[in-house]
């Protein structure tokens, strides 16, 4: 569709960026904060691990500052389940309360809108041990671990996230150092983890409507298009199971309150449906959700794999490329798209086509809660950073969102990834997605200063116009 006149982007449009808990405070074992998955994760050798990550904990002032200097309206930030609650159930930790507080201050005294994500693949350490999400009763640590954020922080955050990517947590465990061994393995136990947190979501849907007056919650997938490899109906078709399995299978438990029929039968066919106890339905259809945050960076391609003798699981370590899955997919490289320099695929008119799909799948106000790209930047001599291919990389997908609004689709808010520079979840601190540098290699920490990027300047011209400038 090509539209003569462009909508503009709504005048109170969220502009912003997002970071993790893990991947940006630092301070991993400070002030009472007890151990999660990440800490205790595996890195390969020749990446940092998330112990200082870029010190956030001990800088938060000043990054606000920086936020604000570029005129943010959002940030997303994750609290760390562990900071608030050391062992994932019992004993509160006041100091972690506390800094958690004192951010959402300073973001408030600059007029930042805080958007809180309540899990980004920290489960506490202490739950893991116990099973973690194939136990049944992290469900409930979940809840009560909720009730206090809303209880403590309810009186100033309006907006809300359940669960980051727990499409990706399902399917690329492995890449995300949250899974050893084979995939294929422990598949079961997946898809009983991914029940449990469906219900446990469900229930905090509900819970938030109940403590947080005016409050907004949503949940928080990496959502994308599945292209067929060609228009073989067989290809077609594994681009529709690909697309049940990734996508719908999460959404759809989220707004409509039921299994994805297609995903079902795959996990059927596989032998791996989850134990649903009594109850359990009623609690996902009661639970909604008030919009749709999702992150997007890539879309992926497929064509038809039915099982013939040489087709076997190729689990590539990384979350953004599709594992093959016999009988029901199988990757296809994309040749349409260029990539980036880690090899994902570079879509912004598969970004319009995703916020059509799911806005006219759900029919909810949609916010785009990830998106950047991940590049080895280079600080020069005169103390700039030229990243240019990042300018490029958000204003194909910013001019995306507006087309996308064109269309029709309710779009309130873009938070790229990152506000600054972090450490990537399996590829260390040197694959850079901030606005912001951080003066730091994989192991040697240097001075940590922050150092304006010139995508900086260039996205503090974007928000200021209202998306106009791009
Ligand atoms: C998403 C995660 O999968 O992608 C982030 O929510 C992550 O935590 C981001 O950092 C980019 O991926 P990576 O592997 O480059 O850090």
């Amino acid at each position: 569709m090509i539209h003569k006149k462009l909508k503009d982007f709504p005048e109170d449009f969220l502009w912003g960026a997002s970071t993790s808990a893990y991947q940006v405070e630092g301070a991993w074992n400070q002030d009472g904060k007890g151990l999660s998955v990440m800490d205790l994760g595996n890195h390969p050798e020749d990446v940092t691990d998330f112990k200082v990550a870029s010190d956030h904990y001990h800088n938060y002032k000043e990054d606000v500052a920086l936020m604000a200097e570029m005129g943010f309206k959002t940030y997303r930030f994750s609290i760390a389940w562990t900071r608030i609650i050391p062992e994932g159930t019992g004993e509160l930790n006041q100091k972690g309360i506390d800094f958690y507080s004192n951010l959402i201050d300073e973001l408030l005294k600059h007029d930042i809108e805080p958007l809180v994500t309540m899990y980004h693949f920290d489960l506490p350490q202490a739950l893991q041990e116990k099973g973690g999400w194939e136990n049944r009763d992290t469900v409930d640590a979940f809840v009560n671990y909720a009730e206090v954020l809303f209880d403590e922080y309810g009186d100033r955050v309006n907006y809300w996230l359940t669960i980051n990517e727990q499409n990706m947590m399902i399917l690329h465990g492995d890449a995300l150092g949250l899974l050893e061994g084979n995939p294929d393995d422990v598949q079961k136990g997946l898809y009983q983890a991914n029940h449990h947190m469906l219900v446990a979501q469900s229930k905090v849907f509900d819970l938030c409507h109940q403590k947080v007056e005016g409050g907004k919650i949503g949940p928080a997938p990496n959502i994308s298009t599945i292209y067929p490899a060609s228009s073989k109906p067989e290809d077609v078709l594994a681009a529709n199971n690909y697309s049940a399995i990734r996508n719908w299978l999460y959404l759809d438990a989220a707004v409509f309150g039921r299994y994805n029929a297609t995903a079902w039968s795959f996990m059927e066919e596989k032998g791996i449906t989850p134990e649903i106890k009594a109850g359990d339905m009623e609690i996902l259809e009661a639970g909604n959700p008030d919009f749709i945050a999702f992150n997007f960076y890539t879309s992926e391609s497929v064509e038809g794999d039915f099982g013939g003798e040489n087709s076997k699981s190729n689990f590539t370590g990384d979350q953004q490329v599709v594992d093959n899955e016999p009988g029901f997919y199988k990757r296809h490289q994309n040749d349409n798209l260029e990539t980036t320099d880690f090899g994902w695929e570079i879509d912004p008119v598969g970004f319009r086509t995703t916020l059509r799909k799911i806005y006219s799948r759900y029919n909810l106000p949609l916010i785009v809660t990830e998106n950047g790209l991940g590049a080895y930047d280079k600080l020069e001599d005169d103390e700039t950073v030229n990243d240019d291919y990042r300018i490029d990389y958000l204003r194909k997908h910013i001019k995306q969102v507006q087309l996308a609004i064109t269309d029709g689709v309710e779009v309130f808010g873009y938070s790229p990834w990152s506000a600054i520079d972090l450490v990537s979840t399996h590829q260390g601190i040197n694959k850079r997605y901030g606005f912001i540098y951080v003066n730091r290699d994989e192991f040697d920490l240097k001075d940590m200063r922050r150092i304006k990027k010139k995508s900086f300047y260039w996205y503090q011209n974007v928000i200021e116009s209202n998306g106009q400038e791009l």
